[in-house]
């Protein structure tokens, strides 16, 4: 194997209120002006809540039967691209090129985009969206190791440096806070959006591929349901080199593997709801920390 060529690390800015790095906004133009299609579906999560789980989940949803050589050979994220990004210096298609170029019906797009970032079409043609939160204290935790194994994200420092750059929202993409409660209030709103948490998915993962089913307007037979609920299950995914990552060039898989440890904040077993309340009540982060106006 010949040793990869990491790059150096980007600086972070403030984009539109937003902290970013170059990979996200220098394409913004065709990012804003990008046009989805009614039936478009948009995964949008805050980066590291699963992100790939979901986007594995539907791409079987709808493809695994269909397409099983490309299951074997495409890369998740060359089959969902990853709107807003622009790894230019890496010879990748940008993520709208990508979408474009798409001939498969429906297309599944992959954004980490506050809500308020999302480019207008997806409302006009009032696209589905699937949207996954975490709990603030894994979501930090997956965060951290990913950005020091990720060389096109921000040097993170230690767990302490990045702990108070996290609670300031001084992250790529912002504000965890502000991401799930964004998204969640745009729920109210907007029917055509599934808010969906972490928790749940490990939880019970069949029962929420069954609601991704009925909010897609899919029936699927049981042992079709459970073949599915079974593919996705960590161990699977994490030994799936086409969902695994191992294949992105800037990726530092000695320092951390992509799919890490997949832990799931419990507090003597009570349930993701009274645990976002237990943290607030444990004051981690001046009730910043839990979706207390959430639950
Ligand atoms: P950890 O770093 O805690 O292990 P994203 O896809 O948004 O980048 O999120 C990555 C996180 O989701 C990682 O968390 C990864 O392990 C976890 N994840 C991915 N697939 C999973 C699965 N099948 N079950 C549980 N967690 C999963």
């Amino acid at each position: 194997h010949a040793e990869k060529k990491l790059p150096c690390r980007p600086e972070m800015f403030d984009f539109e209120g937003i902290s970013m790095t170059h990979f996200f906004t220098e394409n913004w133009e065709k990012v804003r002006n990008f046009q989805s299609r009614p039936d478009d579906i948009l995964i949008a999560t805050y980066p590291k809540a699963g992100t790939t789980w979901v986007s594995y989940i539907l791409d079987l949803l709808y493809f695994g039967n269909e397409d099983p050589e490309c299951q074997t050979s495409k890369p998740i994220y060359m089959r969902i691209p990853f709107l807003e990004s622009c790894f230019q210096e890496f010879s990748t298609v940008a993520g709208t090129e990508m979408a474009d170029s798409l001939t498969t019906t429906p297309r599944l797009i992959k954004t980490h985009l506050p809500v308020q970032l999302v480019p207008k079409s997806f409302w006009d043609q009032n696209s589905r969206i699937v949207y996954v939160a975490r709990n603030a204290k894994d979501n930090a935790v997956s965060y951290f190791h990913f950005d020091r194994m990720n060389m096109v994200q921000p040097e993170p420092g230690d767990w302490n440096h990045f702990l108070e750059k996290f609670m300031k929202g001084k992250n790529v993409f912002g504000p965890w806070y502000d991401h799930v409660s964004g998204w969640w209030e745009k729920k109210q709103t907007y029917s055509n959006l599934l808010y969906l948490f972490y928790e749940d998915l490990v939880e019970d993962t069949g029962r929420e591929v069954e609601r991704l089913c009925s909010f897609l307007g899919l029936s699927i037979s049981a042992e079709e349901r459970e073949k599915i609920t079974k593919g996705v299950q960590f161990d699977t995914m994490k030994q799936n080199k086409m969902i695994n990552h191992v294949t992105i060039p800037f990726m530092d898989f000695k320092i951390s593997p992509f799919m890490r440890k997949a832990q799931s904040f419990r507090v003597g077993g009570m349930s993701t709801r009274n645990m976002a309340e237990s943290m607030n009540a444990a004051s981690v982060v001046d009730g910043k920390f839990v979706l207390k106006s959430i639950f």
